[in-house]
C-alpha cells in the first residue's frame, strides 16, 4: 500500500518529532491535537527544528517553507480522519483513553486504513481488539527524541497482518528510521529492559545511596551510558515512565517492575521533568 496521507493524533513530545520527520521526508500529514496550546508548542518547535536543520545542512534540498507546507494542523479528527491512509497515535499513555480513540478511528477511517500507535507500553493486541480491523493495527514505537533516533520498533500484535508489519516497515524507512521487527509483550524489547533500570535508579535516590548528580555521573562514566538513568527519566517524561511501569506490574505480575514511591510522589506533585521545568533536576 502506498501512503500518501499520515495522520498523526497527539502533538506532544512524540508526536511533534514524527510529524516533522515524515514532512521532511515528503510525506502529507494531518496533525490533530485536542490542546490548542500543544497544538501551538507543537507548530513552533517544528519550524525552529526545520529551520535549524537548514541551517546546518542536515535538511538539504528543500525550503523550509515547503516542509512546513506538508503539514495541515487540526482540532477536528472527524474531519480529518477519512483522508487517512495510515495513522499514528501519539496521545497520552493512558489505556482507556487509546482505546476511545481506536474504536472511534475505526468507525471514522476506510476500511483499508492502517492504525498504529505509539505506545510505549499498552499492548497492541488489547488496542487491536477494540478495533474490527485487527490485523490493520500495529505498534509504531518511535524513540525520543524522534528526529535524533533512528530505531523504531514495529510491534505485531496477535492478529497484525504480514501486509501491515510490511507497509509499516516500508513507512519507517520512508520516514528515514530503521526498522526493528518485535512481537506484543509488555515494554515489547526495550521498556521491558530500560524501565527497571530506571526504577532502580529511583530506589537508589530514595534510599539515600548517593544523590541525583552522582547516580547519574556513576552510570555516565561507569558503564559508558550517554545519559544518567535520573536525566534520562526527566528527558522521557516522569508520567511516561509511571504509567509504562504501571502497565509493566499489572501485566506480568512481577514485583520486579513495581514503580518506586519516590516517582509516584513526583508524578503526584506535576513535577514530571524537563516538560513541566521540574524532576530530578529544575530546568
Ligand atoms: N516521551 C517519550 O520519551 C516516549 C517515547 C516513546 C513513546 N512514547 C509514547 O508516545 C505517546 C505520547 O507520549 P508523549 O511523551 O508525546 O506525551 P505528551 O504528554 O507530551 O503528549 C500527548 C499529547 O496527546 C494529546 N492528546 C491526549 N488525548 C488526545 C486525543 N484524544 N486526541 C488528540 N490529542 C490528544 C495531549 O493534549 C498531548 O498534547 C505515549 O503513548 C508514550 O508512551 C513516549
Amino acid at each position: 500500500m502506498d501512503i500518501q496521507n499520515l495522520l498523526v493524533i497527539g502533538t506532544g513530545t512524540m508526536g511533534a518529532g514524527i510529524i516533522e520527520v515524515a514532512a521532511v521526508h515528503g510525506i502529507a500529514v494531518t496533525a490533530v491535537e485536542v490542546q490548542e496550546t500543544q497544538r501551538r508548542n507543537a507548530q513552533e518547535r517544528i519550524t525552529r527544528s526545520i529551520h535549524k536543520g537548514i541551517e546546518r545542512g542536515k535538511i538539504k534540498d528543500a525550503s523550509a517553507e515547503s516542509i512546513l507546507d506538508r503539514i495541515l494542523w487540526s482540532g477536528d479528527l472527524d474531519a480529518a480522519a477519512p483522508a487517512a491512509d495510515f495513522v499514528i497515535e501519539a496521545i497520552s499513555e493512558r489505556t482507556e483513553l487509546k482505546l476511545d480513540l481506536f474504536r472511534r478511528l475505526d468507525e471514522l477511517c476506510r476500511p483499508e486504513t492502517i492504525l498504529s500507535s505509539n505506545t510505549s507500553s499498552v499492548s497492541l493486541t488489547l488496542i487491536a481488539g477494540a478495533t474490527q480491523r485487527p490485523g490493520q493495527v500495529v505498534g509504531m514505537h518511535f524513540f525520543n527524541p524522534v528526529p535524533v533516533m533512528a530505531p523504531v520498533e514495529i510491534v505485531r500484535g496477535l492478529q497484525t497482518s504480514d501486509d501491515t508489519m510490511a507497509t509499516t516497515k516500508t513507512l519507517a524507512e520512508r520516514m528515514g528510521k530503521r526498522a526493528f521487527g518485535v512481537n506484543d509483550s509488555p515494554g515489547f524489547a526495550v521498556n521491558r529492559i530500560l524501565m527497571p533500570l530506571l526504577n532502580e535508579a529511583f530506589f537508589t535516590l530514595q534510599e539515600g545511596v548517593a544523590d541525583a548528580e552522582t547516580i547519574d555521573a556513576l552510570m555516565k562514566l561507569g558503564c559508558n551510558h550517554p545519559m544518567g538513568p535520573l536525566e534520562l527519566a526527566d528527558f522521557i517524561g516522569l508520567d511516561i515512565c509511571l504509567s509504562i511501569l504501571q502497565v509493566l506490574f499489572r501485566e506480568t505480575g512481577d514485583p520486579k517492575f513495581r514503580p518506586c514511591t519516590l516517582l509516584v510522589r513526583m508524578v503526584n506533585a506535576g513535577r514530571l521533568g524537563r516538560k513541566s521545568g521540574h524532576g530530578f533536576y529544575s530546568y
